[in-house]
């Protein structure tokens, strides 16, 4: 911890730092390690578990789980990991393609399937898109493989457009899940989300290496987590008749040189509202910055719910932080107008290279994630370690892989260039102090959300929700984490849909007129989700029920808000027909210590 590297967290162990570390108390940034295991105990790593640890919690969480099915049955999931789709049954995709682009199904349909044989090849380097555009040789060599993989014949499973089918097969409803008709296999949403991601751009990574003859080859990644990152990349977009152009509809708009806001929806535009360029990008790492910070005791809310055999994408589940942020940059790329194809929904968005280079940030994020939490296993148990689905791989053999295999990118013989990391560091989370008087104010009373769904309009919908507990103390907040749920969220139409969370502390029983801190946000792409239409051909609540959940525990300290009873919660609509069944806070178990 003494050497100041420049790397993932190395700047904030720094002694030169110290006074920024000293601002930064609640998160101590452990040095990555040298090694490749995800069970390696080095000193530095204190979080990690060790082998048995992981063995030992096998089969302890998933026990007391049901599913219902969509009959109504409820069955027992003991250890019910998400298995593999039957090939052989892949129909048209039934959520959410546009119709003529619902047909995803692999060419691979009959092959036989075999466990996939990790690589031992080089360990190769992901490096940041923005940097590589200098580096001809790397550029060319990219072009030239983008360019094979486009000009192979049009049913072979390495077809650029075969690729992009893949993300539609998992996303759009073409699988049902083995052993469940009827319930279909969905990638997004849920705890799969990361490491689907992580095995899909590993395969695609190497098809395009192989296709150049080159076992270094990597993807880059748009690192769109520092200022010189933040705008998309131009590798994709300066030449049009660049192999990784996208010739289908992007928002040129949004080209370099305009800055990406983190809170940009199709229906609200940007929504960060920042007065110049600089404070977006303060503002764009502030959200970076406070997703980590309060997801960091409790996976599920950086990584999505669970999601268990049998279970629906609309049984109210939930996506994790950094799918929220991601669904949030689709609709940056993608253009505005319905049905936002190709970047701006999820049957096409594969067919854009820059989804790649997206992905592969997203995928660096959540390596990051796992290196502050000391690599310790996110989620300890079968369900989520075994779950598994299939590929095709640059042998040409469809290949079946487990979630507990991705958690350690060395295994899979990437990793990613160390960058500084700059909002873990010196960005403080954007404050909102009130320092007015309380006789300054406008207050106002606001109520409690009752039991009755509430549909939210285009005014703010703002409500007083009780807390479980004021004042926690020290050792409390280790235990639990206090969570900030707005339940049973469902969205009319097909359309896009978002909304942001705000949370301040009252005056008594009364709001001042602030809105008080951003705490995160509900995003969605367009996505249909069921059959169910009204008589007219228009969607109706399409059933499908998701929840929002947000950590406080880390932002109530920042706007000092510990002592407070009750907390405002403002819920600033920014598109789509949204209804909301329930807003609580609750304490929950904490999957791990805070990080000092
Ligand atoms: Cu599978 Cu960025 O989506």
């Amino acid at each position: 911890m003494a050497t100041c590297r420049v790397g993932f967290m190395a700047t904030s162990a720094c002694p030169v730092q110290r006074e920024r570390r000293l601002r930064e108390r609640r998160v101590r940034l452990i040095p990555p390690r040298a090694s490749t295991s995800s069970n390696n105990n080095g000193p530095a790593n204190k979080f990690s578990m060790d082998r048995r640890d992981v063995l030992l919690g096998l089969g302890g969480a998933a026990a007391a789980a049901t599913v219902m099915t969509p009959g109504g049955v409820i069955l027992p999931a003991m250890a019910n990991p998400v298995a593999p789709p039957d090939l052989s049954k892949c129909h048209i995709a039934t959520q959410g393609a546009p119709s003529g682009e619902d047909k995803c199904c692999p060419p691979y349909s009959m092959a036989e399937i075999i466990d996939y044989d990790f690589p031992r090849t080089p360990l190769r380097v992901r490096r940041p898109a923005h940097e590589v555009k200098e580096d001809t040789d790397y550029m060319n060599k990219y072009r030239e493989a983008v360019k094979k993989m486009k000009e192979l014949k049009s049913d072979h499973p390495w077809n650029f457009y075969q690729q992009a089918l893949v993300h539609c097969a998992y996303c759009n409803g073409a699988y049902d899940q083995v052993g469940y008709p009827g319930v279909a296999l969905q990638v997004h949403y849920s705890w799969l989300f990361l490491p689907w991601h992580r095995y899909y751009l590993h395969f695609f990574e190497r098809i395009l290496g192989k296709l150049i003859d080159d076992d270094t080859f990597t993807l880059p990644y748009w690192n769109f987590d520092v200022k010189e990152g933040m705008t998309m990349p131009e590798i994709f977009t300066s030449d049009e008749n660049s192999p990784l152009y996208n010739k289908n509809s992007r928002n040129k708009d949004h080209y370099h040189p305009k800055l990406l806001d983190y809170r940009y929806g199709y229906k609200a535009g940007s929504g960060s509202n920042a007065s110049s360029d600089d404070e977006l990008v303060q503002l764009n790492m502030s959200y970076m910055r406070s997703t980590f910070k309060n997801s960091m005791q409790l996976p599920e809310l950086f990584m999505g719910d669970p999601l268990r055999a049998g279970e629906p994408d609309s049984s109210g589940k939930g996506s994790g932080g950094l799918e929220g942020i991601h669904n949030g940059i689709h609709q940056f790329v993608g253009p505005t107008t319905n049905p936002h194809t190709d970047m701006g929904n999820f049957a096409t968005a594969a067919r854009d290279c820059m989804f790649y280079s997206l992905h592969a940030n997203v995928d660096r994020l959540w390596h990051l994630y796992r290196n502050f939490r000391g690599n310790r296993v996110e989620f300890n148990e079968p369900d989520w370690l075994d779950a598994s689905f299939v590929f095709y791989d640059e042998h040409e053999r469809v290949v079946r892989v487990k979630v507990k295999d991705c958690l350690t990118p060395t295994k899979l013989r990437y990793t990613y260039e160390e960058v500084p990391i700059p909002w873990m560091g010196s960005i403080k989370v954007q404050k909102t102090k009130e320092t007015k008087r309380k006789q300054d104010l406008n207050l106002v009373r606001i109520s409690e959300f009752g039991t009755q769904p509430r549909e939210i309009g285009t005014t703010p919908l703002r409500v007083m929700v009780p807390r479980p507990k004021a004042n926690r103390r020290k050792k409390d907040k280790e235990e639990k984490v206090e969570l900030l749920q707005i339940k049973d969220i469902q969205v009319a139409s097909h359309g896009p849909a978002r909304f942001d969370v705000f949370v301040a502390a009252p005056y008594g029983d009364l709001a001042g007129p602030d809105f008080g801190e951003f705490v995160g946000s509900f995003v969605k792409l367009p996505h249909k989700t069921t059959t169910e239409e009204g008589n007219n051909g228009v969607a109706k609540h399409n059933g499908k029920k998701t929840n929002l959940k947000l950590g406080l525990t880390a932002l109530l300290e920042d706007i000092e808000a510990e002592d407070a009873e009750k907390l405002v919660v403002t819920i600033v609509p920014a598109g789509g027909d949204v209804t909301i069944g329930g807003i609580q806070l609750k304490l929950v178990q904490a999957d791990s210590p805070r990080l000092h």
